[in-house]
């Protein structure tokens, strides 16, 4: 039986955990080869193996996205290993929830720590596979969140705001250059996806949990796997008219 995304090979930042996780999962069921790249490297590994276990295609490249060279490296390894790369998933990212009016050190370091990785990070992993975007008419896929548009209260920090409103930013002005190309690139906005990057916060702050499902039409925290679906379809030909786009996924959130 075709599948959606039968002889395409895909990249997913950030493979090793939540989100991405889903993802590359959700990508080899779908019948794309993947390569998991992940700073930790273990878990982009587990990942890989979970995917061939089940008799898909993957490998796993330990990369931090914050390193140029490092992405560059990758782009080249992993072409060698899986063929030119058609869909790319910028998913890798951090969160520090740090008053901008803390301690002045602390503050400074998490802005930019997060904005290397969360915004600098989709820059560098792009430009080291635009070649091979280019040349596969291929999508792109960043991971924004409802903080591309506002700042939620629950307590966050201004770099991660920025940053992902950046990721917006940057996702119109890539589709608008590339797609003379051929090339589509789109975004994805999660709401409260229940992963390790948030354990803590929601742990710590189950008033504010409350106060987010209120503000959440659809009243639950979203899991990894209802991102699969928004991915899997912005990466397929199903959305081949689709461009400089962000797909909402976040129980409603952003619409009340
Ligand atoms: N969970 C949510 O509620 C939510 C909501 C909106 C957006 N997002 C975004 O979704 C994406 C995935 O988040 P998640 O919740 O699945 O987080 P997660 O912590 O479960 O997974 C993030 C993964 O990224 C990897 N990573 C971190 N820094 C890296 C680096 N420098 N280089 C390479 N890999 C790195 C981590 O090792 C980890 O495997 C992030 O961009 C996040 O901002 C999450």
């Amino acid at each position: 039986m075709t599948k959606l995304l039968d002889g395409h090979v895909a990249v997913v930042t950030g493979g090793g955990s939540g989100i991405g996780e889903a993802i590359a999962l959700g990508y080899a069921e779908q019948g794309a080869s993947v390569a998991v790249v992940d700073v930790n490297e273990a878990a982009g590994a587990d990942t890989a193996k979970a995917i061939t276990d089940a008799g898909g295609k993957a490998i796993s490249v330990g990369v931090d996205v914050t390193d140029r060279a490092g992405c560059n490296a990758a782009a080249e390894k992993i072409s060698a290993a899986l063929g030119e790369v058609s869909i790319l998933v910028n998913n890798a990212g951090i969160n520090r929830r740090t008053p901008f009016s803390g301690d002045k050190a602390e503050v400074a370091k998490d802005w930019d720590d997060i904005l290397e990785v969360n915004l600098k990070g989709v820059f560098n992993v792009t430009h080291a596979f635009l070649d091979q975007l280019r040349a596969t008419k291929g999508r792109v896929i960043n991971i924004g969140s409802i903080q591309s548009f506002v700042h939620v209260r629950w307590p966050n920090s201004a770099a991660y705001t920025t940053s992902k409103h950046g990721v917006l930013g940057m996702t119109r002005a890539l589709a608008a250059e590339l797609g003379k190309d051929g090339v589509r690139v789109n975004a994805i906005g999660p709401g409260l996806i229940e992963t390790p990057l948030n354990k803590a916060a929601r742990d710590g702050n189950p008033d504010m949990v409350q106060k987010v499902l209120e503000h959440t039409p659809l009243g639950r925290a979203g899991k990894p796997s209802d991102i699969v679906g928004p991915a899997i379809f912005l990466a397929s030909d199903l959305a081949s008219y689709v461009t400089g786009g962000i797909v909402m996924a976040d129980g409603g959130f952003r619409s009340i």
